[in-house]
């Protein structure tokens, strides 16, 4: 797959602080990328950096097939659509008059202004006040100002923050919709679950770092499953000094191999612990990613 935006070593600092750390971006074509990691990982600071908004303290980027420098930033930036944290927008004027905007700024056409709103569905809201959107209004006007150009690429951050889960059901639906068109659409969020459903390929930072890349099945692969013994008596399970939650009717081991579930059942049966059941269960992505954010962990 041909990548539409690759990164090698992209370093910022701020004065000793270091907010992204030698990234190696892949962002493959025609696909949403979901960039996740939790607040003040990077994810802001890469994304303008994939803009030309903020210089890099080091390493290269390339964005549509192009190193991305002062010169080229003039001649991609027509082919990419951003949102950048908060959603744009004059609260003053109506959605079709802030379009009006950026159809003066880029030069574009009634029709593309009026193909923009109808796909973020807000033609029949485009003669409000923008004051009066909703959150999700807003997001989504953010998106049509993105989208009008027609780009190639979408580099939307945090569009889901703050939107009730039918605001969020929209934007997912309406992103994988753009990448079912070939546009490439990378999308940040701090949550897990926001994203899950609608990226096809993950890039997870935390604490600047790249610390997973790739599909979701990928992501999988690299957990471990939990591991749920149900008995009768789970005090008596929990005092043979195995590490385990209580839950209801057994106890709960996290993160557990073949060999470790071997050696837990021995012990519990020989200590006379009744066993009823003993199955393996898959981690939630959920899981996955607090452990590979939370804990710091590396793949
Ligand atoms: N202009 C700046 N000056 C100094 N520090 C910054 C600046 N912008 C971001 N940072 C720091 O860089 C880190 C990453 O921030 P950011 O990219 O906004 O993370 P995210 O978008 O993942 O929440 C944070 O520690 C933040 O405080
Ligand atoms: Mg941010």
């Amino acid at each position: 797959m041909s990548a539409v935006i690759t990164t090698h070593g992209l370093t910022k600092t701020f004065k000793s602080h270091t907010a992204v750390d030698s990234l190696d971006l892949h962002v493959p074509q025609g696909v949403v990328y979901g960039f996740l990691g939790p607040n003040g990982s990077g994810k802001s600071t890469t994304m303008k950096m994939l803009l030309g908004l903020t210089q890099p303290t080091s390493g290269d980027i390339n964005v549509l097939g192009q190193p991305l420098t002062r010169a080229s930033r003039t001649e991609l930036l027509p082919s990419i659509g951003s949102m950048i944290e908060a959603p744009p927008g004059y609260g003053h004027l109506t959605g079709r008059e802030n379009m009006r905007i950026v159809q003066g700024m880029l030069d574009l056409s009634s029709a593309q202004i009026d193909r923009a709103l109808a796909t973020v569905r807000l033609t029949e809201h485009q003669h409000k006040l923008v004051r009066n959107y909703s959150l999700g209004m807003k997001q989504r006007l953010g998106i049509a100002m993105a989208l009008a150009r027609d780009p190639a690429l979408l580099v939307l951050d945090e569009p889901t923050n703050g939107l009730d889960p039918a605001g969020i059901e929209e934007i997912r639906t309406l992103l994988v919709h753009l990448a079912g068109r070939g546009i490439t659409v990378m999308v940040s969020s701090h949550m897990l679950d926001e994203i899950d459903k609608m990226a096809g390929v993950l890039g997870i930072l935390a604490n600047g770092r790249m610390i997973f890349q790739g599909t979701r099945d990928e992501l999988f692969a690299h957990s471990i499953p939990d591991l749920i013994i149900e008995t009768p008596d789970p005090q008596a399970a929990l005092a043979q000094g195995i590490t385990a939650t209580p839950i209801p009717r057994g106890i709960r081991i996290s993160g557990i191999d073949k060999h470790q579930t071997a050696q837990v059942v021995h012990r519990l049966a020989v200590a006379g612990v009744p066993i009823h059941e003993v199955r393996r269960v898959q981690q939630s992505l959920e899981d996955v990613f607090m452990d590979l954010t939370g804990r710091g962990g590396m793949l």
